[in-house]
């Protein structure tokens, strides 16, 4: 069994970036320039966007982060949208997701510009992924293909079971594993999947992001499979600092022993999502 290092494996690519920065900056170009939007104080987005900011500081880039209350109006939120838009000096940006209940998520994906939605998140983008077009590829599903490249990992003509179909992860990295050049045959699993343990069972490649931790148990994976955790669960830890952990959603202590390839929770699709979106911001800023 080989235990996928996402948190090498990120460092790597994000020393690959800072290397690019310091040409552009050599060529009298400006930094890559990502802003944030942050709306009250889910404890789990302020770890993500911290992470985000100190990440940029890392590779050169330039960050911005704009924080709001609870209580910000949705069209305080939509005109922080269209600013950042229309600012030259920003390449692309995010707005952290969740949002608080009385803004619709939506409506603020929608009103981002398709060209700097480094989350690839807007339809355009999305839409774009599905015809096979040059896009922003969001995170998530991007940094899991950066692992099955870089860990080597047999995909042509192989059975991939995806357990989960959000907008954010399983559906777009459905449409990444059956492209031409990674050519998987994937099955999509969700809540309402009948006989999801045999289905499991025949893959090759599983990953489960269905955000249920400990959902997937031996029984459900096949002998030498390769198996990615995108869970990232705060469960209650009277051990650490904080006051939690995280857990994925593979029981990992009787998978493991199983499996050809498996990411470890913290240390393996995690890591890799903010490089993704590092790479995302370099590509918007070369682009523009
Ligand atoms: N919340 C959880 N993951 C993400 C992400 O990748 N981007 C944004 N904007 N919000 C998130």
């Amino acid at each position: 069994m080989t235990l996928i290092d996402g948190k090498q494996t990120s460092a790597e690519i994000k020393a690959e970036i800072a290397q690019e920065v310091k040409q552009m900056i050599a060529e009298g170009k400006k930094a890559p320039h990502l802003a944030a939007v942050l709306v009250g104080h889910d404890g789990g987005s302020e770890t993500y966007v911290a992470h985000k900011i100190k990440s940029c500081e890392e590779v050169g880039f330039k960050s911005s982060l704009i924080r709001f209350e609870d209580d910000a109006t949705e069209q305080q939120i939509l005109d922080t949208v269209a600013k950042l838009n229309n600012d030259p000096d920003v390449d692309g940006f995010i707005v952290q997701l969740p949002l608080p209940k009385h803004i619709n998520e939506q409506k603020i994906i929608e009103a981002i510009s398709p060209k700097k939605d480094v989350d690839g998140f807007h339809p355009v983008n999305l839409g774009r992924l599905v015809a096979g077009l040059d896009t922003f590829v969001s995170a998530t599903p991007s940094g899991i293909v950066d692992l099955i490249k870089r860990y080597k990992i047999e995909t042509s003509g192989k059975h991939c079971v995806i357990i989960g179909r959000s907008n954010i992860v399983g559906r777009p990295l459905s449409i990444l594993m059956s492209q031409k050049g990674i050519d998987a045959t994937v099955t999509v699993c969700h809540s309402r999947t009948e006989n999801l343990k045999e289905i499991a069972r025949t893959a090759d490649i599983l990953v489960a992001a269905l955000g249920r931790p400990g959902f997937v148990t031996a029984d459900m994976v096949k002998d030498g499979a390769a198996v990615i955790d995108v869970g990232t669960t705060r469960v209650p830890c009277a051990d650490t600092k904080s006051g939690f952990r995280l857990k994925g959603d593979v029981d990992f202590e009787t998978v493991s022993p199983k499996c050809s390839y498996i990411t470890p929770v913290p240390g393996g699709v995690g890591p890799m999502t903010i490089c993704s979106l590092l790479k995302n911001t370099l590509k918007a800023a070369k682009q523009r």
